[in-house]
């Protein structure tokens, strides 16, 4: 029996070319697992009606954590169109698996480290080590929304808020509303999350990114929250921040940040603006984290157009994979895997076509094996 079990999802497109690269990477690391291919992505909506088929989530419940390449998602309009004919009157509805996953295993912390490795030529700037903790599972993506809107909720809004007088004589079909939902529980265990790892990673602070002076309720509970958390840790500054001011501030002086923490909607605008700044999605993983599961994943999409070409970066991916190895508690093996591709990218002789050269997927990896320890 090996010691972990992961569950292997490569999904479409260019995750299969950089799937391939991780697991090239893992066999030679050695790793004592398991890899147990579990179906997702595209095909399977179009096939069977549904992009995460039960059978995958029985792979997932019986595994250590899981890996994930990339799928192809599409408007829901769009999907019901390509869906088996044989399918098409049954009213399934598309729905992006990876929200599906987060939900289901309630992997409510959304890890995003960015970090500028010398010599990488799409560094925005040297010195750059920001790591985005954004909160997954409600916030603006709550999924709490109506159109039209309906009049029971009409009423009971005017009577806490005066403010709703302003759309009185808006009718219920030209006004759409979609409920930023914190509850202080899931606010209070993001931003311990951002702690702990401050803490084990020697950052001397926490950023707050939120806009209390705005959102009142919303953002005032997340100050509340990370007030009583930071004095958990009296190591660790907590900083409070606006989030369109801070915004600003990480293009002007990005080295100055460690750990943001934020909630849903601020922290996939942040993340994607700090991956930018160290070189874009050929860089940007992610860890879909939850108290006994995790997912791991790079950030970029199934880029269609490269698909099956292996041209793409693999580094998000082993970047990625780095993560789950830290995650398992494998530090050795990450530390080694960071520093393989820390080295990799310094001496700059094999780089894919994003990073200026015209090496492939597989090459990137081998040399990034070669440079293990
Ligand atoms: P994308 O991330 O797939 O690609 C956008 C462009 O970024 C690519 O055309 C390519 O030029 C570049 N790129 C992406 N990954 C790269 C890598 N590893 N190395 C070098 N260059 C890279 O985003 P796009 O085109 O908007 O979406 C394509 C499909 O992927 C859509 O169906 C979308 O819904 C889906 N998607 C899936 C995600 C996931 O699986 N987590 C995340 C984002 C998009
Ligand atoms: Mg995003």
């Amino acid at each position: 029996m090996s010691e972990y079990r992961i569950a292997w999802m490569p999904g479409d497109g260019i995750g299969v070319d950089v799937m391939e690269a991780a697991r090239m990477v893992l066999d030679r690391l050695g790793l004592d697992a398991e890899y147990v291919p579990a179906d997702i992505g595209w095909e399977f909506w179009c096939q069977e009606g549904n992009p995460l088929p039960e059978r995958t989530l029985r792979v997932l419940e019986e595994s250590t954590c899981g890996l994930f390449g990339a799928i192809t998602s599409k408007p829901k309009d769009e999907a019901a169109l390509e869906l088996n004919p044989e399918l098409r009157e049954r009213g399934l509805i598309y729905k992006s698996p990876i929200v599906s996953l987060r939900q289901r295993f309630d992997l409510y912390c959304n890890l995003r480290p960015c970090k500028a490795y010398p010599g990488n030529p799409l560094n925005y700037r040297s010195g750059i080590d920001l790591v985005v903790f954004r909160e997954n599972t409600e916030g603006l993506y709550s999924g709490v929304e109506f159109f039209p809107f309906p009049d029971e909720l009409r009423q009971a809004v005017q009577a806490h808020n005066p403010a709703i007088e302003r759309f009185a004589g808006v009718p219920a079909e030209e006004m759409a509303v979609s409920l930023r939902v914190i509850t202080l529980g899931s606010a209070t265990r993001i931003i311990r999350r951002a702690f702990e790892y401050a803490r084990d990673h020697s950052y001397p602070s926490v950023t707050l990114v939120e806009k209390p002076n705005v959102l009142r309720e919303t953002s005032g509970l997340m100050t509340r929250a990370a007030r009583a958390v930071a004095s958990e840790f009296p190591g660790i500054e907590l900083w409070e921040t606006n989030i369109d001011a801070q915004m600003m501030w990480l293009l002007k002086d990005p080295e100055d940040y460690g750990v943001l923490v934020t909630s849903n909607m601020f922290g996939d605008i942040v993340s994607d603006l700090a991956a930018q700044l160290v070189g874009g999605l050929g860089f940007a993983s992610s860890g879909n984290i939850g108290d006994h599961y995790a997912v791991f994943e790079p950030t970029h999409g199934s880029a269609p157009k490269y698909a099956g070409q292996y041209k793409v970066n693999p580094i998000a991916m082993l970047l990625a994979t780095r993560l789950m190895l830290d995650w398992l508690g494998e530090s050795d093996k990450a530390n080694a895997l960071e520093s393989a591709l820390a080295q990799t990218i310094a001496a700059g002789k094999v780089r894919t076509y994003d990073m200026g050269g015209s090496n492939t997927t597989l090459e990137m990896a081998a040399e990034v094996i070669a440079n293990l320890p």
